[in-house]
């Protein structure tokens, strides 16, 4: 499987065709939008003609908040989202100081939360009744340090 870092330039609408090719249109006219505007990383798993996996972030001085993860149903429960996961964090160890990983997610989203816990992440708020079902947010963080 293939892995790519997109940020802002020509690798842009590139990425988009391939996305909305394969996951139809929503939500990536944003993320094509906020790319272009800087301060975002999209990683990308697959190949030229098909998308099994993407991981959207918003960078940020310390360190960046998850929009976005999913990965192609037909290709779950393949570590591929952890893999996605550990790229981000490899690209953030670059950075010569320690950073700070962000998310937000809904309480009943158990498969999601336990990719998170096995990846290292803990829980550090709660927005409670964040969600209009009247769900709670959990917001997960991991500290990433220089390599
Ligand atoms: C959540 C999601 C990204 C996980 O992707 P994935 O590629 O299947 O994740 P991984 O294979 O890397 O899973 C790693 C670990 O997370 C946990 N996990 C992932 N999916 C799980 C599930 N459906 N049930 C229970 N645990 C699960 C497991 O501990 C798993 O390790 P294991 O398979 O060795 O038990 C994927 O299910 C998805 O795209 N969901 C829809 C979008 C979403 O909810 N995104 C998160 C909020 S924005």
């Amino acid at each position: 499987m293939e892995f790519s870092l997109i940020q802002r330039g020509e690798d842009v609408p590139k990425a988009f065709r391939l996305l909305t090719e394969t996951w139809g249109h929503w939500p990536w006219r944003e993320v094509e939008s906020s790319l272009q505007q800087g301060s975002y990383l999209l990683i990308l798993a697959g190949d030229a003609k098909n998308i099994a996996g993407a991981l959207f972030v918003n960078l940020h001085h310390q360190g960046c908040d998850i929009i976005y993860i999913f990965t192609q149903p037909s290709k779950r429960r393949a570590k591929l989202a952890t893999t996605l996961l550990a790229h981000l964090e490899v690209y953030l160890k670059h950075i010569k100081r320690p950073q700070k990983i962000f998310l937000e997610v809904h309480e009943a989203n158990l498969s999601a939360r336990k990719l998170y816990d096995s990846f290292g992440m803990h829980v550090i708020n709660v927005r409670k009744k964040y969600y209009d079902d009247g769900a709670d947010a959990l917001i997960y963080m991991k500290e990433v340090f220089p390599s």
